[in-house]
């Protein structure tokens, strides 16, 4: 089910700021599913709109922005590809993070962003593999991303631990963009 509105999705640009940062906002403290602990995104409009551009900017980034006509500020979900800047070895892999404003949560816009995600990496000529982490809980999330042809590759269990010590099992998964490689696999269709 999609909702009322229409779905956009497209790059973020610094002129969406503060839109992003309250979707970032709302997103976090209402999902126990976020790696980033409460109170840790503390991003200023300044520190997110340079990240932003950054993004834009970046050869091997994407910061996506999922847009519905109805919805009061309009973002309602954010997809991000981002990469481990610092390490040049590491430069054919794209780290994902995504997630919805809660009342549009289970509406098919994770699936919009993340079909723009993929298509995105698989058309990048120096990407090999988009990786991501996941509470083994989070069935949402799993659902998305195996049907997105994401597969686990490792399983940490008690990975996580909230503020209280509750312990939690983490999930790896890659999702391969490219064939080569050292390694036999197979890739999902239409890559
Ligand atoms: C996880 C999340 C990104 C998925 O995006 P979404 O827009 O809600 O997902 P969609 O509506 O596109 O549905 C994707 C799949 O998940 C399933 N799904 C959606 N909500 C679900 C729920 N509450 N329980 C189980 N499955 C669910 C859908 O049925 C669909 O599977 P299908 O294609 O096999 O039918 C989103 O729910 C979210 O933001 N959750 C909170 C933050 C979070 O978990 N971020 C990810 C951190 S790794």
């Amino acid at each position: 089910m999609l909702p009322t509105g229409h779905v956009i999705v497209r790059s973020a640009s610094p002129d969406d700021t503060e839109r992003v940062l309250h979707c970032a906002n709302e997103m976090m403290n209402t999902s126990p599913f976020v790696l980033t602990a409460a109170g840790e995104f503390a991003m200023t409009h300044e520190q997110e709109r340079a990240f932003l551009l950054a993004s834009m900017e970046h050869p091997r980034q994407l910061f996506l922005i999922a847009e519905v006509s109805d919805a009061p500020d309009g973002i309602v979900g954010l997809c991000s590809l981002t990469q481990n800047t610092a390490k040049r070895k590491m430069r054919h892999r794209v780290m994902l993070g995504m997630g919805m404003r809660p009342a549009y949560r289970g509406r098919r816009v994770g699936t919009a962003l993340m079909h723009e995600a993929v298509a995105w990496a698989v058309a990048h000529p120096e990407l090999h593999m988009m990786v991501l982490a996941v509470y083994a809980s989070n069935e949402a999330g799993l659902r998305l991303y195996r049907a997105h042809g994401f597969t686990e590759w490792g399983r940490l269990p008690d990975g996580l631990v909230e503020d209280d010590g509750t312990m939690s099992e983490q999930i790896e998964m890659v999702r391969w963009v490219k064939e080569g490689g050292t390694t036999p696999r197979s890739l999902p269709g239409g890559c």
